[in-house]
């Protein structure tokens, strides 16, 4: 139910407009106060008096208004709302959120809106074609890695004739989601810290010795705790995947550092995941000039880095905080898994083959088993985000429990 809360709704100009008068009954009917902004083209689809009528409030049409709109104004609409939602969203409007441009109503709300405190709905709607158009792909990329979520548009037979996806989400989705941005978050006011990435170990200036790790796996953990409530904080090696929106980044380069950032944090951790294929040896010597090549074969002494999970297993009291560690393993993932458990004293060994298809470094899937000392629990083939909500699943149930 959405009994008291706040819901600011955005309509843009497109046939689906009409959808989003039915939105407005519907949202009220789960208890919801509604306040509706439309862009000049909204209108020509719906009048602002129809939602004048349902909402019992003034309708947001300009940004320049004089007297009663003023009192509302695009600022104060943006953030006293519990959730924002832009339904239908235009590809024109998309294009303007995601390049920070304010020259109506509508796009001036998304400006002000407070994106990661309140959560922002966007649902677009338009023809396939401009749907699938490089441009309006690449604006849905930047403005989900921004925060806003986006409900991606149904596929069907369109109002322009066009059969494909572009069609607005039917009212009791669009509710749905609102009333899913609203759940209680299992991980508020938790601290969670990740670690994510290579690390790389210099030779000299030029060289150092690195392994495959893109950071995804780490990296779909801590956009999914952050969703879960938590806050979260990313101590990752060189990457090139986006930081999520509302994470504390902490970038690091070798495993000594890492092993430094971490210890200075694990403590007031309530969970600690640490996904980071961090390299189990560094050189001994580091060059500070370029080394020459010579005939002949060339030796490079390596010497043990710190284990910096072993060393947080070593280090905790009892089972706080949640200790989670990754195993890469090529064949019998789930033995090795057994012992790693044991041996760096965590409460969840997630593993996975590496050499299997679909699953391991760069990939966007994975093949994973995750392995505590109740048994060891195979999950299919998915993608790394639904691996990462599954671990943050774990993280809830055990602080929860108190264990
Ligand atoms: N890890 C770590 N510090 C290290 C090495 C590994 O924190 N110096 C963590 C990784 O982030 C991961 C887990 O330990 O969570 C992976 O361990 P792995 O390197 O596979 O384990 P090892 O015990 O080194 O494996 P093996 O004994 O098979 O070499």
């Amino acid at each position: 139910m959405l009994t008291g809360r706040k819901i600011h709704l955005c309509v843009c100009g497109g046939i689906a407009a009409y959808k989003a008068v039915e939105t407005v009954r519907l949202l009220q009917k789960a208890g919801a106060q509604v306040q509706v902004a439309m862009t000049a083209n909204a209108q020509a689809f719906v009048g602002p008096m129809t939602f004048q009528a349902l909402t019992h409030a003034p309708v947001l049409t300009r940004t320049l208004d004089p007297g009663e709109e003023m009192a509302i104004g695009h600022i104060a609409f943006a953030q006293s709302c519990d959730v924002l939602l832009f339904a239908p969203c235009t590809a024109n409007m998309l294009g303007k959120i995601a390049h920070g441009l304010g020259d109506d109503v509508v796009s001036t709300i998304a400006l002000a809106a407070p994106v990661g405190r309140t959560p922002v709905l966007i649902a677009p709607a338009m023809n396939t074609a401009m749907w699938e158009n490089p441009a309006t792909q690449a604006n849905l990329a930047l403005v989900s890695a921004r925060g806003y979520r986006v409900l991606l548009p149904d596929a069907g037979a369109l109002a322009c004739g066009a059969v494909g996806p572009g069609r607005l989400p039917e009212p009791e989705a669009l509710v749905a989601a609102v009333m899913e941005a609203l759940a209680p978050r299992p991980l508020t006011g938790r601290r969670v810290l990740i670690t994510a990435g290579p690390t790389r170990e210099p030779i000299d200036p030029a060289r150092f010795l690195s392994n495959a790790s893109t950071g995804k796996a780490g990296f779909a953990i801590a956009a999914a705790a952050v969703r879960a409530g938590a806050a979260v904080t990313l101590v990752h090696g060189p990457v090139t995947v986006p930081v999520p929106p509302g994470v504390e980044a902490v970038a690091v380069t070798t495993a000594r550092e890492m092993h430094r950032e971490v210890m200075a944090r694990w403590a007031v951790a309530d969970a600690i995941v640490m996904s980071a294929a961090v390299a189990d040896y560094r050189p001994a010597e580091v060059f500070d000039h370029k080394v020459k090549k010579l005939d002949g074969p060339m030796t490079l002494t390596l010497v043990r880095n710190p284990d910096i999970l072993a060393e947080v297993g070593a280090a905790r009291t009892g089972a706080h905080p949640v200790l989670v560690g990754f195993a890469a393993e090529t064949g019998h993932p789930v033995e090795y898994a057994r012992d790693k458990l044991v041996r760096k004293r965590c409460d969840l060994i997630v593993a996975n083959d590496v050499s299997a298809p679909g699953a391991g470094f760069g990939t966007d899937t994975n093949l994973v088993y995750l392995v505590t000392a109740e048994g060891a629990e195979p999950l299919p083939l998915q993608s790394k985000e639904a691996i990462g909500q599954r671990i943050v699943d774990f993280l809830a149930v055990r602080l929860a429990d108190g264990r």
